[in-house]
């Protein structure tokens, strides 16, 4: 305590720097805030001709599996509750419609515009509310990708592998490659939880730190690796251990060379 306080009462030559720098980021704070109420409102809520468009879309191209009233069938589960994140996502990356049943809906082409899936999704949170499609400044690729990518190793990396390539599951279902993947719908899968992926809900996982691991996950995709020899990213330890394997077995290997030389 009296350390502290001894330390504050000492001008420090670095005080004008923090000094500077609390003012930028009051700065930038304020523009953030000011720029996401400016695009929450571009985000206008679905008219009445919207859900109707979808009520359709619905009815012809999902209702068989999931019922009219989104109660679900014996071919695909209730829709209740789960919003249009839900919907984006599975229609916009094309898993759903499902075309086959197998372990776990596959990505197939996009078979609905933007406005047939924005339709859609408006349709299914008008019967049951559920987590909305995340706006623009929620998935802006401008967050802190060191924390993004401390949190990503915590809560994705088992699954999906330290560098986002993906892995296997269990019974069939695999974790995807997560490189070239939109912001929006890493968004959207944390938000839902699709098949054995875990629901990071806002209270696991908040706004801000999502964004941050979007970052993260976008650094990555545009950073690869940052130098040396690529070993499928295993990590310090193992990269580490490579050079103590063959470098040591290299030291052996000139020692004998010079001893039998020697001789
Ligand atoms: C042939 C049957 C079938 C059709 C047609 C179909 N689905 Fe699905 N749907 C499923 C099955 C089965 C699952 C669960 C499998 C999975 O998640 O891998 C599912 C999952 C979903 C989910 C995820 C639910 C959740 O818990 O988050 C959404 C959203 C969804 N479907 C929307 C749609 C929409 C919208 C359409 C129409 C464009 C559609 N589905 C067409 C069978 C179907
Ligand atoms: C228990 C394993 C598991 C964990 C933990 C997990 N995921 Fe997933 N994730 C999956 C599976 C399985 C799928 C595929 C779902 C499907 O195809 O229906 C998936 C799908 C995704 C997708 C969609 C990819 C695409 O190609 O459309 C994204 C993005 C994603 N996960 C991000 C994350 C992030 C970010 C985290 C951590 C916050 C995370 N996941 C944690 C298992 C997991």
């Amino acid at each position: 305590m009296a350390r502290t306080s001894r330390k504050a009462n000492r001008r420090h030559p670095l005080a004008t720097v923090v000094l500077i720098a609390i003012g930028l980021a009051f700065t930038g704070g304020g523009y953030a805030l000011f720029s996401s109420t400016a695009t929450a409102d571009t985000n206008v809520a679905a008219s009445q001709a919207t859900v109707e468009e979808g009520s359709k879309l619905f009815a012809a191209n999902c209702a068989t599996c999931h019922g009219m009233n989104l109660q679900g069938t014996e071919a695909g589960p209730s829709l209740l509750g789960v919003g249009a994140a839900s919907v984006d996502f599975q229609v916009g990356t094309g898993r759903m419609p499902l075309a086959m049943q197998g372990p776990q809906a596959m990505e197939k082409p996009v078979q609905f515009t933007e406005e047939q899936t924005q339709a859609l999704s408006a349709y299914v949170a008008s019967l049951s509310p559920g987590p909305a499609v995340p706006t623009d400044s929620e998935v802006a690729e401008d967050g802190n990708a060191t924390n993004g990518g401390e949190l990503f190793r915590i809560n994705c990396a088992m699954c999906h592998n330290v560098a986002g390539a993906g892995g296997a599951l269990t019974e069939g279902k695999f974790a995807p490659e997560l490189t070239g993947v939109e912001s929006k719908y890493i968004y959207e899968a944390m938000l839902t939880g699709p098949q054995n992926m875990p629901v990071f809900n806002d209270h696991n996982i908040t706004p801000e730190d999502k964004r941050d691991i979007i970052t993260y996950l976008k650094y990555l995709q545009n950073n690869p690796s940052p130098g040396g020899f690529e070993l499928g990213n295993l990590g310090p330890v193992a990269e580490g251990l490579f050079i103590w394997i063959f470098g040591i077995g290299a030291v052996v290997a000139l020692t004998v060379w010079l001893t039998a030389k020697s001789n």
